[in-house]
C-alpha cells in the first residue's frame, strides 16, 4: 500500500500525512470515510448475536435499577421486549469475528500494522443511549453504521481522572467539551486514546467501533520478564566476583546496583526474544478457545487443495511475521514458528491472503517446508477449510 496516496476512509488525507498529524495525537471526523455505508448487520441480527454464548455483549441502561446500570450477556431472548423506549445501549464485541462482511471491513484499515488492531465492536443505540463521558486507553475510528448519532469530545484523562462511583463503568465526573458533531452512515471519527469522549443516539443508532491493542508498560514488563524467565536457569544468579572490600557492611553499595543492571540488560536486550515474545503477545487470539486445530494428515490436506479445497484464516486467529538474522518468524495466534528466508513470499500470501487455493498456493505446494507450515496452521487451527 503506497503511503502517499489519499484515502476516501481518511477524508483525502494519506496514511503518511494521517499517521503525522493525528494518529495517537488528535480527533479527526471524516465526513463519508465510506461513502452509502449501510451496516452490514442489522439491529436485530446484532441483538440475537447478544444471546450466542461465546459472543461477549454487554447492555448498559442510563436509568436502570440505578443510574447508569451494566448487565453482561449473553441475554435471553425476552431481554430486549422488557427494555425502555429509550436510553440503552446494546455492545456487542469481535463482531468481525462472527460476521464475514463485518471482518471485510477491517480491509480498509490496512494502512495500520494489522497485529495492532483488536475487534470490530458495535452498538446498537435507543434514542437518547450512550455509554455516559469516558475515555478509553486505545484508539478507535467511531463508524456511523445506522441512524445519527452525536459525539461530543473532552479533555485528555489519565488514571488521575476522577470517575462515578460504578463498580464497574468508567463514567467521568467530570466532562470537558471541546468539540462536537453529529454523525451520519458512513461518517467517521477517529479519537486518540485518552480523549474524554460521549456519544449520544439521536434516533435508533448502530455505531461500529475499530478498537486498537496496545499493551501497558506494566503488562510489557512483567508478560516479557515471565517469558525471559522461561529461558534462564536457576543457577545463573546475581554474583559479586571482583567485588572491592566493603567500608561498612550494612550497606548496598552502588557497585551493587550497577551489578544489577547489567544482569537486567544483559538478557532485556536480547532482540530476539523481545520479538518473539512480542509477536506471541499481539497475536494472541481474544478468544483463543475459538481457534481450535483440526487434525489431519499432510496427503489429506494436500489433496484436498488439489481437488479445489480453500483454506482462510480462523476469524479468530491473528497472524504476523518479522524478519530475524537468521530468517523469518511466523506468529500464528499466539505462537511464533522460525523458518527459512526462502519462505517469504508464502508468508506474506498467508498473512495477507483472504484464501489460499491451488491457483495462488501453486509452487509452494511443491516446497517441503511450506508444505509443513501449511499442514501445521490447520493443526493448529490458524487456518482452515472454507467450508468447515
Ligand atoms: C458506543 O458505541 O456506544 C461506545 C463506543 C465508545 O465510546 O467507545
Ligand atoms: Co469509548
Amino acid at each position: 500500500m503506497n503511503p502517499d496516496t489519499p484515502l476516501q476512509l481518511l477524508g483525502g488525507l494519506t496514511a503518511r500525512e494521517f499517521l503525522r498529524d493525528y494518529w495517537q495525537k488528535k480527533p479527526l471526523l471524516i465526513r463519508q470515510a465510506i461513502p452509502g455505508f449501510e451496516s452490514p448487520i442489522s439491529p436485530d441480527e446484532l441483538a440475537g448475536l447478544s444471546l450466542e454464548e461465546e459472543v461477549e455483549s454487554r447492555l448498559v441502561l442510563e436509568h436502570g435499577e440505578r443510574p447508569w446500570e451494566l448487565r453482561r450477556g449473553p441475554f435471553a431472548e425476552d431481554t430486549y421486549q422488557n427494555l425502555p423506549e429509550r436510553d440503552w445501549t446494546l455492545l456487542v464485541q469481535a463482531v468481525d469475528q462472527f460476521v464475514p462482511d463485518v471482518a471485510e471491513l477491517l480491509e480498509q484499515f490496512r494502512f495500520l500494522p494489522s497485529w495492532r488492531i483488536d475487534d470490530v465492536m458495535i452498538s446498537f443505540a435507543a434514542p437518547g443511549g450512550g455509554v455516559g463521558p469516558h475515555f478509553d486507553n486505545y484508539d478507535v475510528f467511531l463508524l456511523q453504521g445506522q441512524g445519527r448519532r452525536n459525539w461530543k469530545v473532552g479533555q485528555m484523562c489519565d488514571a488521575e481522572s476522577a470517575l462515578l462511583p460504578h463498580a464497574d463503568l468508567r463514567i467521568l465526573a467530570d466532562f470537558q467539551q471541546t468539540d462536537e458533531w453529529v454523525l451520519e452512515p458512513g461518517d467517521m471519527l477517529y479519537l486518540p486514546p485518552r480523549l474524554a469522549h460521549f456519544g449520544i443516539a439521536e434516533d435508533d443508532c448502530m455505531t461500529y467501533s475499530v478498537g486498537f491493542r496496545a499493551p501497558s508498560a506494566a503488562e510489557v514488563l512483567t508478560h516479557f520478564t515471565d517469558f525471559l524467565a522461561q529461558f534462564l536457569p536457576d543457577e545463573e544468579r546475581y554474583s559479586d566476583a571482583g567485588a572491592a572490600p566493603v567500608s561498612d557492611p550494612h550497606e548496598i553499595q552502588r557497585d551493587a546496583l550497577d551489578r544489577l543492571k547489567a544482569l537486567l540488560s544483559e538478557h532485556m536486550s536480547d532482540e530476539r526474544l523481545l520479538l518473539t515474545w512480542f509477536g506471541q503477545f499481539m497475536t494472541e487470539p481474544r478468544y483463543p478457545e475459538l481457534v481450535a486445530g483440526t487434525e489431519v494428515e499432510e496427503d489429506d490436506l494436500l489433496g484436498a487443495i488439489e481437488d479445489g479445497a480453500v483454506l482462510i484464516r480462523n476469524a479468530s486467529a491473528r497472524l504476523a511475521w518479522s524478519e530475524v538474522d537468521v530468517g523469518l518468524v511466523l506468529f500464528a495466534s499466539g505462537q511464533s514458528r522460525l523458518l527459512p528466508a526462502n519462505l517469504r513470499d508464502l508468508l506474506k500470501l498467508i498473512c495477507a491472503a483472504e484464501a489460499l487455493h491451488l491457483e495462488n498456493l501453486g509452487q509452494w505446494l511443491a516446497d517441503d517446508e511450506g508444505r509443513k507450515l501449511l499442514l501445521e496452521l490447520v493443526k493448529q487451527g490458524s487456518l482452515e477449510f472454507a467450508d468447515e
